[in-house]
């Protein structure tokens, strides 16, 4: 994987419920290194609105939903909507993200390939488009 997509995690499905699975290297393209989640966000609020030089991620709405907003910053703008426990979105650094519309009640897991690294981070969006622009 080296663009944005969506994509299912096995599931095991019986009358007890459902469970699903995620093993870094196998079912992801990456070992996962951190893990966070975002979770009771107000209403009309959103998260992200940078973008990361190398981390990979996956995003998971591991209960309600939200949109997932992503820019390559050189025209091309893609919305997902994650409402799904069963499905993960792949994002490969590069891409300006913005999440927003979290329905109450709403968890947003993220896998990462990469511990914690404000240098990673950019977090002007001029910046972001001149660095694309002269890559
Ligand atoms: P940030 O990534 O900007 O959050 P979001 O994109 O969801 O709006 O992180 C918010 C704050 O949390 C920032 O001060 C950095 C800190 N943080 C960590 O310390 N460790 C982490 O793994 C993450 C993701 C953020």
């Amino acid at each position: 994987m080296n663009k944005p997509e969506t994509f299912y995690f096995p599931q095991v499905k019986d009358s007890r419920g459902n469970l699903s699975f995620i093993e870094g290297g196998h079912h992801i393209p990456f070992e996962i290194k951190r893990i966070y989640y975002i979770y009771d966000v107000p209403a009309g609020e959103s998260r992200g609105a940078h973008a990361h030089n190398f981390l990979q991620q996956v995003f998971v709405a591991i209960s309600g939903s939200f949109f997932i907003d992503l820019d390559d910053g050189l025209g091309t703008k893609q919305t997902f909507f994650l409402s799904n426990p069963n499905v993960g979105l792949f994002v490969p650094g590069g891409y300006w993200r913005s999440l927003y519309q979290f329905s109450s009640g709403s968890s947003c897991m993220v896998l990462a390939s990469l511990p914690y690294d404000e240098g990673d981070y950019i977090r002007d969006y001029a910046t972001f488009l001149a660095k694309k622009r002269d890559a």
